[in-house]
């Protein structure tokens, strides 16, 4: 009797918990796993101290370590995220870890501790092209491609409006402009990849009449033509048939049920001759910044580019480099693990590039690849990056928890999934703050350590600012590892002065 008592009690007990974590908007994970949900959080919580006992430290896990997740966990959620008694870095050890060296007299720099501190792109994005929809982006820290079909809904929305909160710029990803880009208000970056959705025609080539209806109807800012993408360099996406749904169909201007493959190429422009012209046709047209993204293999590309945009007619706005170690939906393992450079050597190779025909201050730099993580982005504005782009720690800040099952449909926490049970999870509101705030942490972080490198700025850090481990017993600068000549890796003095301004006033 007494047993029956205490299973009925703790059926019961489980029956409220079930309930309470059904209703609840704060944790997807536990709105799509009642009851079993919590484990995770508890296993979360007593993991340091089971750590010391098992195996992985908090350094040791790829893409993203413990430690890097919880500290933007924590960012996200507002939560204390500074690390008590010391760091877990075997500083003096770890082969290219960076040291960022201190200065100890400043002159005037902004208030660090701020969260409301603006935190714009030291370069006018399309300025020295004279576009006419040429804009100061107000955010150095924003969002990466992500398509509406890799993430759902929800996902997309609660990204949207937290770009939005945080005054940064939302980039659509190349499956087009969807309802969920529209919901929160952010502005958008528009990226035309080479299935061209939502701006094609029925054979499948680039229609400039489709793009300037989309332009025009929501608050895109800028054009990123992708040519190829870190994770996945030279591979076409395939959209299986049966996750071309209705809506997505409609998104993307594709037929309903069927297979879409991406091409690997372009279908607009065969070269880099051609490639501008593209550009200047869709700036011509629409007014706005265009750059492209591409990922770093071969350099001959980039030197043509830089040649061609040295004649003054023709040029890209701005360059997106992603590094090998990005993200994806989904990409077969030997693109992922292999192909393209990572992030700091390719970036380097492309602004060297551009920085031997004197041209860096004419095009905005962007950096994508880890780099919503303050020690890797303030590394890449020393190489030369004017705004980093962030995906994943996007995603993590919403509540991705790492389960790598991105490219199944079963995303546990409803973000990278098409399964509307499982999408129902995220509560795009309560999200859209996490996503916001931590685009804002990470944006202290880099005024409060260009602070202490002694400058208002992070496109002030300069490659000679930063050394990195090279062997048990030398440091090297930025600039002598990725071979910086004099004055690469920094603004103009016009520029430098502009933002330092801008930021102290
Ligand atoms: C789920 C997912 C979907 C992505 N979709 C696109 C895309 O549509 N277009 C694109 O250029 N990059 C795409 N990417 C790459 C990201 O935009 C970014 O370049 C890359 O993940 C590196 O940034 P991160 O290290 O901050 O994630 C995607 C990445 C992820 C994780
Ligand atoms: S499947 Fe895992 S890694 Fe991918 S978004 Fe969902 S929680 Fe994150």
């Amino acid at each position: 009797m007494k047993a029956r008592t205490i299973g009925t009690a703790a059926a019961a007990a489980v029956a409220a918990l079930a309930a309470r974590d059904l209703l609840q908007k704060r944790h997807a994970l536990l709105r799509n796993f009642p009851v079993a949900g919590h484990a995770r959080y508890l296993l979360e919580r007593i993991g340091p101290e089971l750590r010391q006992y098992i195996v992985t430290s908090n350094e040791e896990e790829r893409p993203f370590s413990r430690d890097q997740r919880s500290w933007i966990y924590a960012s996200a959620k507002e939560e204390n995220n500074y690390f008590g008694f010391g760091t877990e870095v075997d500083v003096a050890h770890v082969q290219g870890h960076a040291y960022l060296k201190q200065r100890t007299f400043a002159g005037p720099l902004p208030d660090a501790h701020d969260p409301a501190a603006p935190l714009p792109s030291a370069k006018v994005l399309g300025g020295p092209r004279g576009r006419a929809a040429a804009f100061r982006p107000a955010s150095v820290v924003n969002v990466s491609a992500m398509s509406f079909g890799s993430l759902s809904g929800a996902a997309i929305t609660a990204l949207n409006e937290g770009a939005a909160q945080a005054g940064a710029l939302h980039n659509t990803g190349e499956g087009g402009l969807s309802p969920y880009h529209r919901k929160g208000g952010g502005d958008l970056v528009l990226q035309l990849g080479t299935s061209y959705f939502g701006c094609r025609n029925a054979d499948g080539g680039f229609d400039l009449a489709k793009l300037k209806e989309v332009v025009a109807s929501a608050p895109v800012r800028a054009i990123e033509i992708k040519l190829s993408q870190g994770a996945k360099p030279g591979l076409g996406g395939m959209l299986p048939g049966a996750k071309v749904t209705p809506e997505i169909a409609e998104i993307r201007g594709i037929p309903v049920g069927e297979d879409c493959a991406s091409p690997s190429r372009h279908s607009a422009f065969g070269d880099t001759d051609s490639m501008l012209d593209f550009v200047e046709l869709l700036a011509g047209e629409t007014g706005l910044p265009v750059g492209v993204k591409s990922a770093v293999g071969e350099l001959g590309f980039w030197q043509e580019l830089a040649s061609m945009m040295a004649r003054g007619d023709r040029g890209v706005d701005f360059v997106t480099v992603d590094g090998g170690e990005g993200g994806t939906g989904a990409a077969p393992r030997i693109f992922a693990d292999s192909v393209s450079l990572p992030f700091r050597m390719g970036f380097s190779r492309v602004y060297g590039t551009f920085a031997e025909l004197g041209l860096t201050d004419r095009l905005t730099f962007i950096g994508s690849g880890k780099l919503g993580l303050p020690e890797n982005a303030a590394v890449a504005f020393a190489l030369g990056a004017d705004m980093v782009n962030v995906a994943r720690e996007a995603m993590l800040s919403i509540g991705c928890i790492q389960a790598q099952k991105c490219h199944t449909d079963r995303c546990p926490t409803g973000i990278a999934t098409q399964n509307p049970w499982l999408a129902r999870g995220i509560d795009p509101a309560s999200k859209a703050t996490r996503a916001a705030v931590y685009l804002r942490t990470l944006r202290r972080e880099l005024t409060k350590v260009s602070s202490a490198l002694g400058v208002a700025h992070p496109s002030l850090i300069t490659p000679d600012d930063i050394e990195v481990l090279n062997g048990d017993y030398e440091a090297r600068t930025l600039a002598s590892v990725y071979g910086y000549k004099d004055g690469w890796g920094r603004l103009g003095p016009e520029l430098a002065e502009e933002i330092t301004r801008l930021l102290t006033a």
